[in-house]
């Protein structure tokens, strides 16, 4: 009970008592919970070889049972888990959802072994300390985002993320599908964006300066079927996918699928293929209508794909716009002049301003990284504030809803530690407890401007992370650590318990073995020290970044 990650808001109980799951709990899910127990006979039926069985009819309150139910008068993401010796187990959550994180708080009450995917042995531990918590997260946005453009993550690799989410009660997956190294998903009307545009012919190994490359062709895409597949999944997780197309920057890979979409007038795009190093590039899409219309084919799809329901926003990207080809084009210089701009941020803002309508009018809202600031927020865009905090407060104080996810606290791709060791050293060193200490409301705020502030995210850029290992060691055990910011009612930054989260992670470390995660360790070696040859190999790299 007190080594829950992450923290409830209150509990109370008795570790020296415990109710026994045996072969005779029952489980009974009631309206709306169905997916949850499906879930929980999954997981801790096969860590356990427990069945599970459903209650017979009528039997609901009866003992030795684990029962799950919806409470709309408790808050939507809410829970209140209670552990009777006799009785068993009562989960009730104000939602589906908040029933969900139940069930994930009631997994860790079961120990380590509750994470396993088959039971480790024979008669292992099924003892539940008796326990009443109740719980509700800071934020409704909890998220993290993952690269899959930089280095493609089969699908498998996809739904597991999915679930290691869950487990830390997270609930948005930010889907980042498309930039200048490759387009990852498949467009039915435009198919050369994957046929052609999810593949480079080598790899840059290591980061912006270095000179080692991996020759074999790296690619992969998701079809749409593999795409509703890891909706369906997420949803059953209640986790949002937010799909993300990047535009108008960060498009080789479409440009050199289809030419037409460049600045034909300023450089021969018939000659680009998909970009094989690392950094801005500054083939960006040219201002036409046939760039529209192309792309309002590519969002059709896309929200069929993403339903309105699990996929309220759509991400069009809007990061790091190099304008000089709209300075030199005659074709983008015409066209402002036609649209009375007076710059080229505005341009940019010209592009953003018709997919905020474009998808206001089909239900949706836009969201886009804090560059769509520039040249002037459209009316109803929201903010992904990375370039620190400055983007996302001036987006909150103008009513703009914001997530919060600046490069100085939450880039995961950011190295944890400042030692030799670190496989590839690029960015800030952000320790697990740098992360803890991580704060996504500014005090400056106005209380008012506060309310728009989501949540916030972790985000994954996956240029020198070549493999789900890699991932894996970037992601953990900070993502612990953030998952805690964003569902915990933590103090001020400065005055947070990093001990005890440190002591709470002793268990929690367990957990992460039990489900494969090649984590960080606090000490010992590292995952390819202890399995060398095999994971994530650190090579010589170029001198950190910032
Ligand atoms: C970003 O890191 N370019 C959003």
């Amino acid at each position: 009970m007190d080594n829950l990650i992450p923290a409830p808001v209150r509990t109370a109980g008795d570790d020296s008592r415990a109710f026994v799951l045996d072969d005779a709990t029952t489980l009974t899910a009631g309206p709306g919970t169905e997916s949850t127990g499906r879930w929980l006979r999954g997981t801790l039926g096969a860590a356990f070889a427990l069945p599970l069985a459903p209650a017979p009819k009528g039997a609901a309150g009866s003992a030795n049972t684990i029962e799950l139910q919806v409470d709309p008068a408790l808050e939507p993401e809410g829970y209140r888990l209670g552990v009777d010796a006799v009785r068993g187990v009562r989960i009730t959550g104000g939602s589906a959802a908040g029933v969900f994180w139940g069930a994930q708080t009631l997994r860790q009450l079961l120990g380590p072994e509750a994470f396993r995917r088959a039971p480790v042995r024979a008669g292992a531990e099924r003892r539940i300390p008796l326990t009443e918590i109740e719980d509700a997260p800071r934020f409704g946005w909890r998220g993290l985002m993952l690269d899959v453009a930089r280095h493609f993550m089969p699908k498998d690799g996809v739904l597991r993320m999915l679930d290691l989410l869950a487990a830390h009660k997270l609930n948005v997956f930010h889907f980042h599908l498309t930039d200048d190294q490759g387009w990852r998903i498949e467009i039915k009307r435009h198919p050369r964006l994957t046929e052609a545009g999810a593949w480079r012919a080598r790899t840059k190994y290591g980061h912006r300066a270095s000179e080692l490359w991996d020759e074999t062709p790296h690619g992969g895409h998701y079809t749409q079927d593999d795409i509703r597949e890891i909706v369906a999944y997420a949803a059953e997780r209640h986790i949002r996918v937010v799909p993300e197309i990047d535009i108008p920057g960060h498009s080789q890979a479409a440009i050199s699928a289809y030419p037409e979409l460049g600045n034909t007038d300023v450089v021969d795009t018939s000659a680009l293929s998909v970009w094989d190093t690392w950094g801005i590039n500054p083939n960006v899409l040219a201002p036409t209508d046939n760039t529209l219309r192309f792309f309002e084919g590519v969002f059709e799809e896309v929200l069929d794909l993403f339903p309105a329901d699990t996929s309220p926003f759509i991400h069009v990207g809007g990061d790091e716009c190099l304008k000089d080809q709209w300075k030199e084009s005659p074709a983008a210089q015409a066209r402002m002049a036609g649209l009375g701009l007076a710059d080229e941020d505005e341009l940019q803002s010209w592009f953003i301003r018709h997919f905020d309508r474009w998808l206001t009018e089909r239900g949706r809202r836009l969201i886009g990284w804090d560059e769509i600031l520039e040249g002037g927020l459209a009316e109803g865009a929201a903010v992904s504030s990375w370039r620190g905090y400055a983007g996302g407060v001036a987006a909150a104080e103008a009513g703009h809803d914001v997530v919060m996810c600046p490069e100085q606290q939450v880039y995961l791709d950011h190295r944890q530690d400042g030692g030799p060791d670190e496989p590839m050293p690029i960015g800030f060193v952000r320790t697990l407890e740098d992360v803890y200490r991580f704060e996504p409301v500014p005090p400056s705020l106005s209380e008012e401007a506060a309310g728009h502030i989501l949540g916030a995210q972790a985000n994954v850029w996956t240029e020198v992370m070549q493999d789900r290992a890699r991932v894996d060691y970037q992601v953990f055990p900070r993502l612990a650590a953030f998952a805690e910011v964003v569902w915990s009612s933590l103090p001020a930054p400065a005055e947070r318990d990093f001990a005890g989260f440190d002591r709470r992670m002793r268990t929690h470390y367990a957990r992460l073995d039990a489900l494969g995660v090649d984590y960080r360790p606090p000490s010992g070696p590292l995952p390819w020290q202890r399995r060398p040859g095999v994971l994530g190999r650190p090579i010589e790299g170029p001198p950190p970044t910032v």
